[in-house]
């Protein structure tokens, strides 16, 4: 446990760490949403994007490893028990029951518009008050944005591609 790590932050240490074990357990949910999702997934372009997902899982599960070292800076203690993951997480897990690329990518979407909003509220909770935990969750907050940013451009490659059947029939 840090003393001076916490001595020096300036947030409100029980409302910090609960919000940084909110991120954790989301970022473990969306590890495996990912991880799950690139094993099942069915459809076009198929092997690109099971790697893209692959990409994102491991990036999600270094997220939860950052988390879980500035948790334990700050004093206190990562989510011990899984269980406590979906009880904790406000972003879900989206089971990918339709293994279809176009639900999977569209399900991901909508958990990194979720995970964006979740480091905004951290960057705006950290701001000139605690400068590791601030950089920490602007670091996550970029890779969140490419990761929304290069789902959608697969989305929008595979409506063209069928847009652009159709057209020709
Ligand atoms: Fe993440
Ligand atoms: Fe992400």
């Amino acid at each position: 446990m840090g003393q001076m790590a916490q001595k020096i932050s300036q947030v409100n240490q029980a409302e910090l760490l609960k919000t940084l074990n909110i991120a954790y357990a989301e970022e473990w949910l969306a590890y495996y949403q990912y991880w799950i999702g690139s094993k099942v997934a069915i459809g076009p372009m198929r092997p690109k994007i099971a790697d893209e997902f692959l990409e994102h899982a491991k990036e999600e599960l270094s997220h939860a490893e950052k988390l879980a070292a500035r948790i334990i800076e700050l004093g206190g203690t990562p989510l011990i028990d899984p269980k406590e993951w979906q009880e904790h997480a406000l972003c879900k897990y989206d089971a990918p029951t339709i293994p279809y690329i176009i639900n999977l990518l569209e399900q991901n979407i909508v958990a990194e518009r979720c995970a964006i909003a979740r480091y905004q509220k951290i960057c705006e909770m950290t701001f000139g008050k605690d400068f590791v935990t601030f950089h920490m969750a602007l670091d996550i907050l970029h890779d969140e944005i490419e990761h929304e940013e290069e789902l959608g451009a697969y989305k929008a490659d595979i409506t063209a591609t069928f847009e652009h059947k159709n057209a020709s029939k």
